[in-house]
């Protein structure tokens, strides 16, 4: 139940311009891709291991070194928001596995005194999960975290064994990944900025608004 920073320099620059209001739909979109695959870059350079391998040029035999188990992981797109950002994702893991699970806050209901919300879940369909896969849930905001534990609840119903889980979202609040971490200790927080506190809409501030909404219309 670590939580890392992605300290990327050009995940920072792309954050913050999704964070700017003046960012408009196709850029924002665009950028979301972008930060996912930084983010999959990322992942790889900071939690991945790398074995050497003979490798034969047209020349010579040398050794090379590759990412150990790059054809093994699993990527969870959280509807809706985190469709762009997974978009990039798999351009850093091309032959990952995806699954999807579309999940909702109830804003209607409200945020409860205890900082929650209730979820809806409508959609879930994964692939297979095995022992020595890497499973990536991405969701470009963890606010509450209300949502991110009722996907892992399902992630976890189908996998019981894998190498690593990771929970990575672009913004977080403080409240979401003490949540997350305390409900599904066997996950890692990435996230690239933890952000100050929630709004009594449960918003992320400062943020960057209803990435799913900036995104989509
Ligand atoms: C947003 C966001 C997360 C969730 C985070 O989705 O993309 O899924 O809220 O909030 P939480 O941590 O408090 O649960 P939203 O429910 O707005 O759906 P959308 O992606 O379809 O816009």
């Amino acid at each position: 139940d670590d939580a890392y920073l992605i300290t990327h320099a050009l995940a920072t620059d792309t954050l913050s311009r999704l964070r700017d209001v003046e960012t408009e739909q196709v850029a924002f979109r665009k950028g979301l891709v972008k930060l996912g695959r930084i983010c999959g870059y990322e992942i790889i350079d900071g939690a991945m291991e790398t074995e050497y391998v003979p490798v034969e040029t047209p020349l010579a035999e040398t050794t090379g070194e590759r990412v150990k188990g790059l054809d093994d992981v699993v990527i969870i797109n959280v509807l809706r928001a985190a469709t762009p950002f997974v978009e990039g994702l798999l351009k850093a893991f091309p032959r990952a596995k995806q699954g999807v699970i579309s999940a909702g806050r109830d804003e209607e209901a409200g945020m409860t005194a205890d900082g929650e919300f209730p979820i809806t879940i409508d959609y879930v369909k994964l692939p297979e999960i095995r022992p020595g896969d890497t499973v990536i849930v991405a969701d470009p905001m963890l606010a509450t975290g209300s949502t991110m534990v009722a996907v892992l609840d399902h992630v976890l119903e189908e996998a019981d064994d894998f190498e690593d889980l990771f929970v990575l979202s672009a913004v977080s609040a403080p409240a979401g990944l003490v949540r997350v971490s305390e409900a599904v200790p066997e996950a890692d927080l990435l996230t690239v900025a933890i952000d100050d506190r929630l709004d009594d809409d449960g918003f992320i501030v400062p943020g960057l608004g209803d990435a799913g909404d900036r995104a989509f219309r």
